[in-house]
């Protein structure tokens, strides 16, 4: 049972006590407070580096990483994917907002929705370079705003690429039926036959059409299902007739270990391997020229590089049930409301204590289900101690709420010698600023 595998690649254990990267969290509490969420850079670039090195000796063609920002986006980590050249994918206008606003260039701007509202659209078109249409309903709209060649209607910067959504009717096992987007019943993409529909509006309307999009689910580790949609993917590339400077992109879902039962952490060469390998062989047996290749992983890049940092408060201990309560819970992590997601966890300071008590951990908002973790072994904790969970860099900050008037924690970016405050604490006043009263 090796938590700290879970934790970010520099946690250490020094003099009994969590570092990552360097950086004592006792230390990090006192001075910025509790709840905090950390992001430890040497993971984020680890993970990029990994993903782009296998596409780079797999794939002779040329190939993108894209990050889902719907994991997690700010300014900094924006600006962090242009590090690495990554795409970021935007869902509507307030992650295109976020984007620019950390310098995301507008070629590398791709912009989903399963229903994008009017400003999401012209948000789209003014500053991305691919758009991923999900419905028919949505490229009409689309085409209303295509530049009509000679017309006075005014253009915008060069037209965003169009990518079509597909529905591949093929499910990925990700734990939980909320997080999977690729079976059949979806509300997500297009099927086949509207996919051609579609693709013939595009060709009368002389629309910019020139890849094919699919995403699955999130969060598995058996990239087997892959296979069956890649197939079906190519087989509508061959129908459209693409040629040359096509974009294939197969999504991105792969999973992360959020707990010691799920050790090891997936292997990231092993899903990119998957995809390659069946994207030349199905390329080659159609006679298709090989696309750019994207992939799109949101989790896998940051999940891992997230801490969350809390103080126990009360302590309720009645028989075999130890409640642990800590100062944020579903408001800032509402992963185990949504999905009964698992987590562990790790005490900042004791560390190498015996696990003698199954506790359960959970928050001070008032639901039963604001709860952070159930039955885990773990030291006999004290009143105002640390708590640290790793795991919580994605979906956790990105679907955060103020329910019971709770205020955001402050997030802190680590690498080597430096923590910097990325977003601050939000305070009373924020939770007015929208507050116009009567
Ligand atoms: C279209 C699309 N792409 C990529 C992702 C990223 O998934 P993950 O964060 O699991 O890699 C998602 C997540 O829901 C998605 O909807």
């Amino acid at each position: 049972m090796n938590r700290l595998e879970l934790f970010p690649v520099s946690t250490k254990i020094e003099k009994d006590s969590l570092t990552i990267a360097g950086h004592d969290i006792s230390s990090l509490a006192d001075v910025y407070g509790t709840p905090f969420y950390l992001y430890d850079r040497e993971t984020m670039d680890g993970a990029a580096m990994g993903y782009k090195s296998v596409l780079a000796s797999l794939y002779p063609a040329p190939a993108s990483v894209t990050y889902a920002g719907k994991a997690f986006l700010c300014k900094a980590i924006a600006q962090w994917t242009q590090l690495h050249g990554l795409w970021v994918d935007c869902t509507g206008e307030g992650e295109i907002a976020i984007a620019l606003a950390g310098d995301v260039p507008c070629e590398h701007i791709l912009v989903h929705g399963v229903n994008k509202s009017a400003a999401d659209l012209k948000s789209a078109i003014q500053h991305a370079g691919t758009i991923v249409v999900d419905n028919i309903t949505e490229l009409h709209r689309i085409a209303s705003q295509f530049p009509i060649p000679n017309s006075q209607h005014s253009t915008p910067r060069v037209f965003p690429n169009l990518w079509f959504r597909l529905l591949p009717g093929v499910a990925v096992d990700t734990h939980h039926a909320h997080t999977q987007t690729g079976q059949h019943d979806s509300k997500f993409g297009m099927t086949r036959d509207e996919i051609m529909e579609a693709a013939s509006f595009c060709k009368e309307y002389n629309l910019p059409l020139n890849g094919i999009h699919f995403h699955q689910g999130s969060n598995f580790r058996d990239a087997n299902p892959l296979k069956a949609a890649i197939e079906l993917g190519l087989d509508i590339a061959k129908e459209i007739g693409f040629e040359n400077n096509w974009h294939f992109s197969p999504g991105g879902g792969w999973g992360v270990a959020y707990h010691e039962d799920e050790l090891p952490q997936p292997d990231i060469d092993e899903y990119v391997r998957v995809i390659v390998e069946n994207v030349l062989k199905g390329c080659k047996a159609r006679g298709l020229p090989l696309p750019h290749l994207h992939l799109e992983p949101g989790r896998s890049l940051v999940a891992r590089a997230g801490v969350a940092v809390y103080k126990v408060g009360a302590i309720k201990r009645r028989g075999e049930k130890v409640w642990i309560l800590t100062d944020g819970g579903m408001t800032d992590n509402p992963r185990y409301a949504m999905y009964g997601a698992r987590y562990s966890c790790l005490t900042v300071s004791g560390v190498s204590r015996e696990r003698s008590e199954k506790v359960s951990i959970a928050g001070p908002y008032c639901e039963s289900g604001d709860v952070l973790i159930e039955d885990l072994p773990m030291p006999k904790i004290k009143e105002g101690e640390l708590i640290a969970i790793p795991a919580s860099g994605a979906y956790h900050l990105s679907m955060s709420s103020n329910y019971n008037g709770s205020r955001k924690p402050a997030v802190l970016w680590l690498e080597d010698g430096k923590a910097k405050v990325i977003i601050q604490r939000e305070t009373i006043d924020d939770l007015w600023k929208r507050d116009i009263g009567l």
